[in-house]
C-alpha cells in the first residue's frame, strides 16, 4: 500500500493510526535515507501506543526501550544505521523484548530482515530534497511517500487500508 504524507504532523498521525494495529511481538522495519521521517514516525507510534519517555534517535545506544503506561506492549527502538553488523544486532538479545513490546527498527534493510518472518516493512522516500536534488534546483516540499508491505502469517487478513485515514 502506498501513502503520501505532506507533512510532518501527518506521519505522526500515521503512527498514532498504526499503533492501533500493532501488539506485542510485532516488529516494524523503517527503510529511508538521512531525515527521511523514521523517527518522526516513531513518534507517532510512541504516542499511540502511550508508552514512557520521549521518542527520539537513539544516540549512542543501538536500542531503547519505552516502557507502557498502561497495559498495552512497550516499545523498543532500534537504529539499525549504528549497527556494524548482524551479529551486533543478535548480541543485542532482543528476542526478550520482542516478544513483550513492538519493536521499531530504523534502517533495517538487509539486517533485521532475519529476526522474524512476520514483519511490517515500511519504506519512506523524499520525492524532493536530498542533496543531489537540492543542487538540481528542487526544494524539500514536505511531501514523503510510504510503502507499506506485510510479510508473514501474522499481517495475513489485517486490513492496512485503516491506515490511510484522510491520507
Ligand atoms: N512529511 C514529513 N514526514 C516526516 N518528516 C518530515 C516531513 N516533512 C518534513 N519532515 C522533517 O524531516 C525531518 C525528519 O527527521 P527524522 O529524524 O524523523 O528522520 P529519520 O529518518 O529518523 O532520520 P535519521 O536517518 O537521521 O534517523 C524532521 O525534521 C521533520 O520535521
Ligand atoms: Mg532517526
Amino acid at each position: 500500500m502506498e501513502l503520501v504524507l505532506p507533512s510532518p504532523e501527518a506521519t505522526r498521525a500515521l503512527g498514532e493510526r498504526l499503533a492501533g494495529l500493532l501488539r506485542a511481538g510485532d516488529l516494524v522495519l523503517l527503510h529511508g535515507g538521512l531525515g527521511a521521517g523514521k523517527t518522526t514516525l516513531t513518534q507517532g507510534i510512541g504516542a499511540g501506543l502511550d508508552v514512557r519517555g520521549h521518542v527520539a534517535s537513539p544516540t549512542f545506544i543501538i536500542a531503547r526501550t519505552h516502557r507502557p503506561r498502561g497495559g498495552g506492549p512497550g516499545l523498543v527502538h532500534v537504529d539499525a544505521y549504528r549497527l556494524g553488523s548482524f551479529d551486533e544486532l543478535e548480541a543485542l538479545d532482543l528476542d526478550t523484548s520482542l516478544e513483550e513490546s513492538v519493536t521499531v527498527v530504523e534502517w533495517g534493510e538487509g539486517l533485521a530482515e532475519v529476526l522474524s518472518e512476520d514483519r511490517l516493512e515500511i519504506a519512506i522516500a523524499r520525492p524532493y530534497g536530498g542533496m543531489a536534488d537540492a543542487s538540481a534546483g528542487l526544494v524539500d516540499d514536505g511531501a514523503r511517500h510510504v510503502t507499506l508491505t506485510a510479510h508473514g502469517p501474522r499481517w495475513d487478513g489485517v486490513d492496512l487500508s485503516v491506515l490511510r485515514g484522510d491520507a
